[in-house]
């Protein structure tokens, strides 16, 4: 384990969360239009940051750094990491952060169309989702971790955790289309709210019963119970930025410009969307990596395995 990479790999993580929160203080201050040319700011290469200019050419300054640190992890990782997949890794983190620049750029040369704003949000989780890993596959407990004995009964951990996953992914996509498909002068459309609503109550089903699993089945193993706690705290307050976000989204209509408390909660609300979801990355991640895989395929094999082995001994 090397201690420096972790270090770093977690520190490239929490800029990339700051990263997410200085894009959403775009579109929420709809500064996404402050210049209409990408790469330079209104024909310079940096414009007085004044108005919404500071919004959005702080964005890019901030995204700008976070592809410097991705440079130098991903540089990092080559140099001191000796497994294979995670090197990759780092390598596909790279990639990811240049899509994501091409994109933020592509948004504004088309004037932030509904797709590939959305497309741009959605990848900023996607990317944040990489760096969190890294930072999780690089750490000393993931590469101390001991296997677990088998779960007794009930579905498998891991199947109720990637199916949480999988809902919040959805989720955030539902969130992000609902975002930028009304600027704040204009109300949010009632079928994308339903959806999101709907998409709400199912990642509350999902990951309610993975963590509730998680903190019966292996109460003592601080490995799985940590992130599935987080994560469920984590929920609730997102639940109750996403009823403050629709209540200020309602009335924003009616205010003269972006203004607070809508700015902040609707910025909360994309920020802690993110957390659930990395923290629920973290959990499903730990939890493949200590519990055995479709423990009844498992020991059918090893049944099987162990008459093969008989008769291998005793052929008659
Ligand atoms: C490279 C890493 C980048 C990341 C991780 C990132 C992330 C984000 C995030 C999370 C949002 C908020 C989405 C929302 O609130 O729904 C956003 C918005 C935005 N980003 Fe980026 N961004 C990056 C690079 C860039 C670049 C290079 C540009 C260049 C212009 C850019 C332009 C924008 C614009 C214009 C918006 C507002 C879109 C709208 O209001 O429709 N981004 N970004
Ligand atoms: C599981 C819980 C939830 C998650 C993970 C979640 C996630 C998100 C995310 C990530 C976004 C923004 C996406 C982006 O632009 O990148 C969003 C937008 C939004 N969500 Fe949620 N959400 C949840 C529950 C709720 C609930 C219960 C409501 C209440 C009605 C709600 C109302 C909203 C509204 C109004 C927006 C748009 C905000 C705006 O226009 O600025 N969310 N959601």
């Amino acid at each position: 384990m090397n201690r420096g990479l972790n270090r770093f790999a977690i520190f490239v993580a929490c800029a990339t969360f700051f990263l997410i929160i200085a894009g959403a203080l775009v579109t929420s201050n709809d500064a996404g239009l402050a210049t209409p040319d990408w790469p330079l700011s209104n024909g310079q290469f940096f414009p007085k940051m004044v108005g919404n200019l500071f919004w959005e050419h702080g964005h890019r300054i901030v995204a700008t750094t976070v592809g410097m640190l991705t440079i130098v992890l991903m540089i990092y990782i080559l140099v001191k990491e000796k497994r294979d997949w995670v090197r990759k890794l780092g390598i596909f983190a790279l990639l990811a952060v240049i899509a994501q620049g091409l994109l933020g750029g592509l948004t504004v040369r088309l004037m932030l169309p509904l797709a590939v704003s959305t497309a741009h949000a959605t990848l900023a989780q996607l990317f944040f989702c990489t760096t969190v890993s890294l930072a999780v596959f690089t750490s000393r407990s993931w590469i101390e971790a001991r296997p677990l004995p088998e779960e007794t009964g009930g579905t498998p951990l891991r199947l109720l955790c990637t199916v949480a996953l999988v809902a919040i992914f959805l989720q955030l996509i539902i969130g992000a289309t609902l975002r930028h498909s009304a600027p704040w002068d204009r109300h949010l459309p009632t079928p994308l709210i339903l959806a999101h609503i709907g998409g709400a109550l199912v990642v509350t089903i999902a990951l309610g019963s993975a963590s509730l699993a998680v903190l019966r089945r292996y109460k003592d193993e601080k490995f799985l119970t940590r992130p599935a706690l987080i994560a469920l705290l984590l929920l609730v307050v997102q639940l109750s930025l996403g009823i403050a976000a629709y209540i200020t989204r309602l009335a924003s209509p009616n205010d003269p410009q972006p203004l607070n408390p809508m700015i902040s909660i609707t910025v909360a609300h994309v920020a802690c969307g993110a957390l659930v979801f990395v923290s629920t990355i973290v959990l499903t991640l730990r939890a493949y990596r200590v519990l055995p895989a479709r423990p009844a395929l498992r020991e059918s094999f090893l049944q099987d395995y162990s008459i093969r082995q008989d008769l291998h001994v005793n052929p008659e």
